[in-house]
């Protein structure tokens, strides 16, 4: 989730866009940089580190004055956080400057084009790719008014992902040209001036006029012709004016009262790009970045999944998955009492540390014990270059964006996706399962940002019921199977947010015990699982309903469409998409975070930064 900045008009282009960097901050990243175009030269700054380290550079060795620029923070995806892999990234001949948001999922083969044509690179981003295909592709475009955006359409037809791209020319000293496809670009229109950025915070202040781009558009911004839009094959456009009425706070927020409102609505997104570039045409897994041989990954005999909070409640759902298509035993245990129990581990074992931040401190020390065993270590984090993954053997990004919340939501379903990667890769290399096999479950996969798009859609009864919870002092959490861990993950969410007691438990434990403290209107909320999934618990649980509701409870029910037995018990039913039974979680887990969230708003408390919580506990 980079934040883009780009302007060209009467005033200084750096002012405008350090302005437009610091208002995009909020979004989160590990680097920074600047281009500016004036008397036909191409003059840039990048640095690692946060705009101050920016600024610095540029106060010590000013760039030349100029009223045409773009800009970039950066949130790593392809190579870490460096000053060589900040943006923008300029073309060997130095003519062409490009910045990115997203993901090219074809780079590799796109940069081993440009390297056998004799181009060296000079970052392992897959945004530089772009910047040596402009400026070769600009050569062989024709020339007069519009060249540039010719060629960026020429160039969007060779990129496979999701990109927002801006670019210049030295030969174009009056025009900025930005393409889009599934990332965010919206266009400010001012007095004689024009903005580009990731979203409205960038420009709020100079200007409230906007244009949003479509689909697999591009836009030219030339200082006296105006705005000019395409598709990318060229067909004239229209863009969609509209004026902002948003404060540059709730600007920040997309709109949205909290961030973590507007994360829980970015997961289908944050799905689809956790999936984006690992799924082959023909249903199998790419992971080569996991970097573990084929013969390592053979050789394991014994997995644990290690981690904090949410994260170890996504160990606990992939645990199900991970076992049930690799026959590998998996333990899942909480970072903080890994280490202290001596577990048995050796070379033969791989121990997968889950993290959002990537800093944990007692998921950082379960991992630096899981080395001295012996143990291979594979870490599923959001953040690129943090620790945990430094330390790993091996990693696999969670492409979910910045989470500013405290409350993680977005990661956590880019966790569970991230784990059932790891579980269909290790299949695939050991030959548990056949390649239909596999392409199935990666079909299934494939239509999980839909189902929580859908969830999205129908959660207006879900904030309703929120406000009339919100003086419950304990609401219940049960559920069976792979429920049983959202149950957990929804008593967290409640815990954290809205402050008040909340237990999860597995269905099946009510009576010996939990049982006791229903009592008259208790709030139970019952993760029903799918009544078509072999083995099913289904009836079980519809049992569990009918024991609580028998003592008074008051029961909240998240069951898929379709299942009529739920209904003569439920109090209030909220309905989910069909899914198959192992990816019920990404789609059951989302009614309890919209549910929290609106409770804890209800009652009047901060839901993005809860009380004594912190984003990442850097301490152990
Ligand atoms: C999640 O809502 C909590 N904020 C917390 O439990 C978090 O999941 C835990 O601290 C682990 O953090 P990590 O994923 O960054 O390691």
């Amino acid at each position: 989730m980079c934040g883009i900045v780009g302007y060209v008009g009467p005033q200084g282009a750096l002012d405008v866009v350090l302005e437009g960097l610091r208002r995009l901050e909020y979004r989160g990243y590990d680097s920074a940089g600047v281009a500016l175009l004036s008397d036909g030269e191409l003059s840039t700054a990048k640095k690692a580190g946060k705009l101050a380290n920016l600024e610095k550079e540029l106060a010590e060795q000013p760039l030349p004055a100029a009223t045409i620029g773009i800009g970039h923070t950066r949130w790593a995806t392809h190579g870490g956080p460096s000053d060589r892999n900040a943006h923008p990234h300029v073309s060997a001949d130095g003519t062409v400057a490009v910045i990115h948001n997203g993901i090219i999922e074809n780079f590799a083969a796109l940069r081993a084009e440009c390297e056998a044509s004799g181009i060296e690179f000079s970052s392992e981003t897959d945004t530089e790719v772009v910047a040596h295909l402009l400026a070769a592709v600009y050569e062989a475009t024709p020339e007069g008014e519009g060249r540039l955006a010719e060629a960026m359409r020429g160039v969007c037809q060779r990129l496979e992902g999701a990109f927002t791209l801006v670019a210049t020319h030295v030969a174009e000293p009056d025009t900025l040209v930005a393409a889009r496809r599934s990332s965010p670009l919206v266009v400010g229109v001012g007095d004689g001036e024009y903005f580009l950025g990731s979203d409205v915070a960038a420009f709020i202040g100079h200007t409230r006029e906007a244009r949003e781009l479509g689909q697999d558009q591009v836009v030219e911004i030339d200082r006296t012709r105006g705005l000019t839009v395409t598709g990318f094959d060229g067909t004239p456009a229209e863009p969609k004016a509209y004026t902002v009425d948003w404060d540059a706070a709730a600007a920040e927020k997309g709109g949205y009262d909290w961030f973590m409102l507007k994360e829980i609505a970015e997961q289908p997104q944050a799905v689809a790009d956790t999936l984006l570039g690992r799924l082959g045409e023909n249903g199998e897994l790419l992971l080569d970045e996991v970097r573990l041989s084929d013969e390592e990954l053979r050789d394991i005999d014994k997995i644990f999944v290690v981690s904090c909070g949410t994260s170890y409640h996504a160990g606990l759902i992939a645990k199900y998955a991970i076992e049930h298509w690799t026959r590998i035993p998996v333990e899942v245990e909480v970072a903080s009492e890994f280490r202290y129990r001596d577990p048995v581990l050796d070379r033969s074992t791989l121990v997968i540390v889950i993290s959002q931040s990537g800093e944990t401190m007692d998921t950082l020390m379960a991992l630096r014990h899981a080395k001295e065993q012996k143990a291979r270590v594979l870490a599923i984090c959001n953040a690129n270059g943090s620790t945990i993954p430094r330390e790993s053997d091996a990693v696999l990004y969670t492409h979910a964006g910045p989470e500013i919340a405290v409350a993680s939501t977005k990661a956590f379903l880019s966790q569970i996706v991230a784990c059932y990667l790891v579980g269909l890769f290790l299949a695939q290399v050991r030959g548990i399962k056949y390649e239909d096999e596999i392409a199935a479950i990666v079909d299934d996969l494939r239509r999980l940002p839909e189902a929580v798009e859908k969830v999205l859609e129908q959660m207006e009864p879900v904030r309703a019921l929120g406000r009339s919870l919100a003086d419950a002092n304990t609401i219940l959490f049960l559920g069976r199977h792979v429920g049983f861990p959202v149950a957990l993950e929804g008593a967290l969410k409640l815990k954290e947010l809205a402050y008040i007691h909340a237990e999860g438990f597995a269905a099946g434990e009510l009576k010996h015990g939990p049982i006791a403290v229903i009592d008259q209107g208790t709030p139970v909320v019952v993760i029903v699982p799918s009544p078509r999934s072999r083995n099913s618990v289904h009836g079980k649980v519809v049992s569990n309903i009918q024991e609580v509701r028998a003592r008074g409870a008051r029961t909240i029910v998240i069951a898929e469409e379709g299942d009529e037995d739920v209904v003569p018990y439920a109090d209030h039913l909220i309905r989910v998409p069909r899914t198959p039974t192992l990816m019920a979680p990404v789609v059951t887990t989302v009614p309890l975070q919209v549910l929290s969230c609106e409770i804890a708003d209800t009652r009047g408390f901060d839901v993005d930064q809860p009380r004594n919580l912190a984003k990442s506990v850097t301490v152990e």
